[in-house]
């Protein structure tokens, strides 16, 4: 750990003091009107005195040249403080010297991530649900937002009305809790109940899933004690989609093996170039053999709300569950996934959650109309056996606050529009001679590499197109990602965020262009 710096001094000031609290003679200062060492009001003091930093901030002027490490890391690298510095120390340091030095994930040229920083209105409803709505438990507002935003989108995702949902901490979480529901599916199936027994009854479980799933699915496998080894992974057929007649071979041959077919798992718009794959035929499959089909859709489920590539999504009411993200798309902020699941019956047998002694009464609770305590199934509430969490943010108080906003129709335009940006990269990628695209977007991401006239080196290429990124990330105005389309480093541009523009797509083809030219002249 480096040594106290002398900003940390300044912002501190306070470890000359330390002897008086080690000592345990004197409690350490308390804010005036506060019982506690922490402040407990002044809240309009304390958040406005930030506002103008923020605000600031979520304009994205300058360029992400600004913010070496070395110009904040030893503000923050620091011991434990025996002591605390007080409200205005924090605050001054969160509003001079961290703020400014923020994540420009939501800059309106970045188009790396499929999560972006939330919209205005969402990080209003964030901050109001951190103060005013601490629980989404009990019957209360923010409760039945809660409750109210998973069926705006259940139906704005064309759901059934008999699908339930349940808001997580992400897209992790949310393929976690389809996987467990599918997991105590194929148990049932044999009689087991594997959230209560464990499954070491269940022989030789397997997943089927394309190369293109993400990670988050794997992982879920081996919480769930499936094991990440268990995945079947299918070849990719040209449209680089999973292979349906390889899942058809792949079941039927551990069928034969008496091996036991836990889930097909369907991308609804992978992260690299957001394909879809065929999801009505492998809810087909799934059906025939009564093997539960989740869809991973965390960052392109929304895209279903494109009525051009809608129909590709297939019928909604095949899937058994399906895992979206409203921090992506939707501009929610960080922290707020969705999981959805065509039997919430059997999403409480996978995720019960036995009721503490303190916590009986309050279950078998009664709605009175007015502040009954969180009455499963009535009116608004929901229930933790659907998912992880016990105590949990109300984190579907931005998401109603964004729908409120904005309309469902607010929500399909952007999905529109983004998907049509891609499609623009594509068009100029085809039509200059120095680009080369790499995946046509079916969604709202478009893969292309910088390839001047002449290069067949595929490790050359690789090399300079790295070099365009980082350039272009030191310049900071249009900033893609990288990934791998086959063989080859491609240059990724992914437009989720609200603040994309038109002129973004011209611009990074121009940064491309001319950075592609000066990289590859030095050479
Ligand atoms: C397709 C897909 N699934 C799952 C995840 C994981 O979601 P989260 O990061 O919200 O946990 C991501 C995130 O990038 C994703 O793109």
């Amino acid at each position: 750990m480096p040594a106290m710096t002398d900003l940390h001094a300044r912002h501190t000031g306070l470890r000359s003091h330390r002897s008086v609290v080690d000592s345990g003679l004197a409690a350490p200062p308390r804010p005036p009107g506060s019982p506690d060492a922490a402040s407990t009001d002044g809240l309009e003091e304390a958040i406005g005195s930030l506002l103008p930093a923020l605000d600031a901030f979520n304009r994205f002027e300058g360029s992400d040249r600004s913010v070496p490490r070395s110009a904040w890391l030893p503000l923050l690298d620091e011991t434990l403080p025996e002591e605390g510095a007080g409200a205005e120390a924090v605050l001054s340091l969160l509003r001079d010297e961290l703020i400014p030095r923020g994540l420009r994930v939501g800059h309106p040229g970045f188009t790396s991530w499929v999560t972006t920083s939330p919209s205005t209105v969402a990080a209003a409803a964030h901050l109001t649900a951190a103060v005013s709505f601490a629980q989404r438990w009990w019957l209360q507002p923010g409760n039945f937002v809660d409750v109210l935003a998973v069926s705006w989108l259940i139906e704005l995702l064309g759901f059934p009305t008999s699908f339930v949902g349940t808001f997580t901490s992400g897209g992790s979480t949310a393929n976690l809790v389809g996987m467990g529901a599918a997991r105590q599916h194929a148990g049932e199936k044999l009689g087991l109940d594997p959230a209560a027994e464990g499954i070491e009854r269940l022989p030789s479980p397997r997943v089927y899933a394309s190369p293109e799933t993400h990670h988050v699915v794997t992982r879920a496998m081996g919480v769930l004690g499936i094991g990440r080894t268990a995945i079947r992974t299918l070849e990719l057929d040209a449209e680089r989609r999973a292979d349906v007649r390889q899942l058809r071979r792949l079941i039927a041959e551990d069928l034969a093996a008496g091996r036991t077919p836990v889930a097909i798992v369907g991308n609804a718009g992978d992260v690299n170039t957001g394909i879809v794959d065929p999801l009505a035929e492998m809810a087909e499959v799934a059906r025939e053999h009564d093997i539960w089909f989740h869809v991973d859709g965390a960052y392109g489920g929304w895209g279903m709300l494109d009525e051009r590539v809608e129909a590709a999504y297939g019928d909604r009411g095949a899937y058994d569950s399906f895992a979206v993200d409203p921090h992506k798309w939707l501009a929610a902020p960080v922290g707020t996934g969705l999981a959805i699941c065509r039997d919430g019956e059997l999403l409480s047998r996978a995720f019960t959650i036995e009721p503490g002694h303190y916590d009986r009464e309050r279950r078998g609770a009664q709605d009175d109309g007015r502040d009954a305590p969180y009455p499963w199934g009535v009116l608004g509430s929901g229930t933790p056996d659907w998912g992880v969490d016990f105590s949990t943010p109300t984190r579907g108080l931005a998401v109603w606050a964004v729908l409120k906003e904005i309309g469902a129709e607010g929500m399909r335009e952007r999905v529109r529009r983004h998907n049509d940006f891609a499609r623009l990269v594509a068009a100029r990628a085809e039509e200059e001679p120095e680009l080369e695209l790499l995946s046509q977007p079916q969604l709202s991401i478009c893969c292309f590499r910088y390839r001047p006239p002449g290069w067949d080196d595929g490790e050359r290429i690789d090399q300079l197109n790295m070099a365009i990124l980082h350039e272009l990330r030191l310049e900071g105005r249009s900033l893609p990602s990288s990934t791998r389309v086959g063989d080859a480093y491609a240059i990724r541009a992914c437009f989720i965020n609200p603040r994309n523009d038109r002129e973004h797509v011209d611009m990074l083809i121009e940064d491309v262009l001319r950075l592609g030219r000066r990289l590859a002249t030095d050479d």
